[in-house]
């Protein structure tokens, strides 16, 4: 049994933490919920009583307790380090740690393996390389992967809940604020910031953090965009490989995979919302290059692409530091 807490309970991926910590039946001795000074005094369900939302500072003592960050990447390395440093175990749904060399970035189904449960901070990566790489993990029995291009589709609740209520009041005629991105009846084609190379930051996480989990290095073409789908990210990827590939073998592979649903019926966003598994769908082989398989990808991001990701990071963990001994 663990003492855990939810930091970011109140914003979408933690509210999602919080329901799967529950549905999944981890093991909870005790329960704390934190978040900013807004959400002071406001009450959290867990487990049919109710917890105050608490503020975390660097001072909040955690010794012992594992930690799921679901704060932004200025406010995770607000908290984060201190927590550690007190002797908090943290699984981090931020991007603030997970390029660090020392911090495994893991997606359990690809790389979860690797952790022995000494681990005191993991990152859950970005919510559009989730479910890639679960696709790619298992593909990569094909062959050489030479590169991968994928353009994404993704939903407004991947950029937080002010971003849903704001795409809500669109689609109710209120007009963008001056200065903003119209979410509504509109694609907008760069998530994040453009570096002066062009990528922007949603493209450059897809692009390493792939990389990183996979433990390879070659090209990610990655080209990003938010579509006005409340949940669920899309996915349209192109994995080119050394030699021929057989599109039913391909098929095969992923049928037996762990944490994927193969389709044939042009899945959507929407059969994805409150799902946990990686839908792929209308695999292919290009007919004019017999080496790139082509297909879709969807999954729900607030879900496997966040919350289910880290609680499964959880429970891979705490297995390896019972194994060991260590708990
Ligand atoms: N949404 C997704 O699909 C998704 C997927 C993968 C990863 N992520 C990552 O997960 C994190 C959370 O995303 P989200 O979509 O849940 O965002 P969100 O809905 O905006 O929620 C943010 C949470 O952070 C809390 N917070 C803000 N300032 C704080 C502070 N100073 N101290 C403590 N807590 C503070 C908020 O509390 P208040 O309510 O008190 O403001 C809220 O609980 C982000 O790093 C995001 O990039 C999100």
């Amino acid at each position: 049994m663990v003492t855990a807490g939810v930091v970011g309970a109140t914003g979408l991926v933690g509210e999602t933490m919080i329901e799967i910590i529950q549905d999944r039946s981890f093991p909870v001795s005790s329960f704390r919920a934190f978040a900013s000074e807004r959400s002071e005094g406001q009450k959290v369900r867990f487990l049919g009583a109710e917890y105050p939302v608490e503020i975390i500072t660097p001072e909040t003592l955690c010794k012992g307790m594992l930690l799921f960050g679901a704060t932004s990447a200025d406010v995770a390395r607000m908290w984060v380090p201190a927590c550690r440093r007190s002797g908090a175990i943290i699984i981090d749904n931020s991007s603030a740690f997970r390029m660090d060399p020392s911090v495994p970035l893991v997606v359990p189904e690809v790389n979860g393996h690797h952790l022995d449960g000494t681990e005191d901070l993991i990152a859950n990566p970005n919510c559009s390389t989730i479910q890639l790489v679960v696709t790619l993990g298992p593909l990569s029995e094909m062959g050489r992967m030479q590169w991968v291009s994928v353009a994404t589709y993704q939903a407004v609740s991947g950029a937080g809940r002010e971003a849903l209520d704001e795409l809500s009041m669109q689609q109710r005629g209120h007009v963008a604020p001056e200065g903003s991105v119209r979410l509504h009846e509109n694609v907008v084609t760069s998530i994040g910031d453009p570096a002066s190379d062009g990528y922007c930051e949603e493209e450059v996480k897809l692009m390493k953090e792939t990389c990183k989990i996979m433990g390879i290095e070659i090209p990610i073409y990655a080209s990003t965009a938010r579509v006005p789908v409340r949940t669920g990210h899309t996915e349209a990827v192109t994995v080119r490989f050394d030699e021929p590939v057989d599109a039913r073998k391909a098929a095969d592979i992923l049928r037996s995979a762990p944490g994927l649903t193969l389709s044939e019926h042009g899945a959507a966003p929407l059969d994805s919302e409150g799902t946990d598994s990686v839908i792929v769908d209308r695999l292919r082989v290009n007919p004019a290059d017999s080496r790139a398989l082509q297909f879709w990808v969807i999954a729900d991001n607030l879900r496997k692409g966040a919350a289910l990701n880290a609680v499964q990071i959880a429970e891979v963990w705490l297995a390896a530091a019972e194994k060991g001994g260590r708990r």
